[in-house]
């Protein structure tokens, strides 16, 4: 039997964009935030040959596995860590890969996680209710559930899923749980289907995409672990170096939006106390517009087509406080 390619268990999104917007050249730096399969990296350990390093870092032990035997053939070039990117500042520190030329992250999960049914990530098959991207998570779904209240699990669903009639949803999930009728993901399928507002069981994605979605993000506090990230980037970059994140839904692309400044901001006389707010800010947009997948891509690779690519660089911050 052949062994399966990374390739074809996850493909790369935006690949040739999020390259090339980190400029890579010999003898640089990368950190990619987001290992995976490992397609963004093995991409810019090419284009950085014959000496760039590249540090790869995931969640994910067997994402981490994969990746290590894809990348195997550029050697000492590649490191790969497991961990939470929230740690970012220090892993690239310790494992000597601070200052960089360059990062990016490609949010959200792999295909490969999505499709393992025993993962709890998708409706398409029964598996637990898990969801967790990799042990350092903590909790499961079913413990997240176990525990949170009607208001909150309507927040959950209305900010990270946009599901409509939130509460009315947060309702039917918690009946099921009481009922003792809320242990796999066919479960919670079920419920979606039989509670989902008329407005999302007329969209051209079924009902439960959105509610998975939302729950995933909470299991694995994936708003908190970017603002996280997005906070350390500038810190680990050169000055001049690029950053680049990938989004999945518009709740992240606000906030990378956010971080990454129009404007390098005003520059005030030396000397002057300053509110944080108007400092320079040491991540400016290079791109007004977030880059989209070409029609090609898009007729490849269906899951790309809520993909938004930001792209940053380094800013002097001038000391004025
Ligand atoms: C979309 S996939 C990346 C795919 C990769 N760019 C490729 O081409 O193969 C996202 C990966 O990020 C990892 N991930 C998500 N959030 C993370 C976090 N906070 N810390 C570390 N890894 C994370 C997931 O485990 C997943 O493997």
């Amino acid at each position: 039997m052949q062994p399966i390619e990374p390739r074809d268990l996850h493909a790369t999104v935006l690949l040739q964009e999020s390259t090339a917007s980190l400029l890579p050249a010999p003898g640089g730096t990368y950190i990619d935030a987001t290992l995976g399969l490992g397609g963004h990296a093995e991409s810019l350990l090419e284009a950085s040959k014959p000496d760039g390093r590249l540090l790869g870092i995931d969640r994910d032990p067997e994402a981490l596995a994969r990746a290590k035997t894809r990348l195997e053939r550029f050697g000492p070039r590649f490191t790969a860590v497991e961990g939470s990117f929230s740690e970012l500042e220090r892993i690239a520190e310790q494992t000597r890969h601070r200052p960089a030329n360059g990062v990016i992250a490609d949010l959200g999960i792999s295909s490969m996680q999505l499709d393992r049914g025993e993962r709890g990530f998708s409706f398409q098959s029964d598996g637990p209710l898990d969801m967790r991207m990799g042990p350092s998570v903590g909790a499961p779904l079913s413990e997240l559930l176990a525990e949170i209240d009607e208001f909150e699990l309507a927040r959950v669903l209305r900010d990270y899923g946009e599901v409509s009639e939130p509460k009315r949803m947060a309702r039917a999930i918690l009946a099921a749980r009481e009922e003792g009728k809320l242990v796999t993901t066919f479960d919670l399928k079920r419920v979606v289907e039989r509670s989902a507002a008329r407005r999302d069981r007329n969209r051209a994605h079924h009902p439960a995409t959105k509610v998975f979605q939302a729950l995933r993000i909470a299991t694995n506090r994936e708003m908190e672990e970017l603002e996280a990230l997005l906070e350390q980037m500038s810190a680990v970059l050169l000055v001049g170096g690029r950053a680049a994140v990938i989004t999945f839904h518009s709740l992240e692309d606000r906030l990378v939006k956010h971080a990454f400044r129009d404007e390098a901001g005003p520059s005030l006389p030396r000397g002057l106390p300053v509110e944080p707010a108007i400092r320079r800010t040491p991540l400016a947009a290079v791109n007004r517009k977030p880059i989209l997948p070409s029609e090609a891509e898009l007729a490849r690779n269906p899951r790309s087509r809520s993909a938004k690519l930001r792209v940053a660089t380094r800013v002097l911050v001038e000391a004025h406080a």
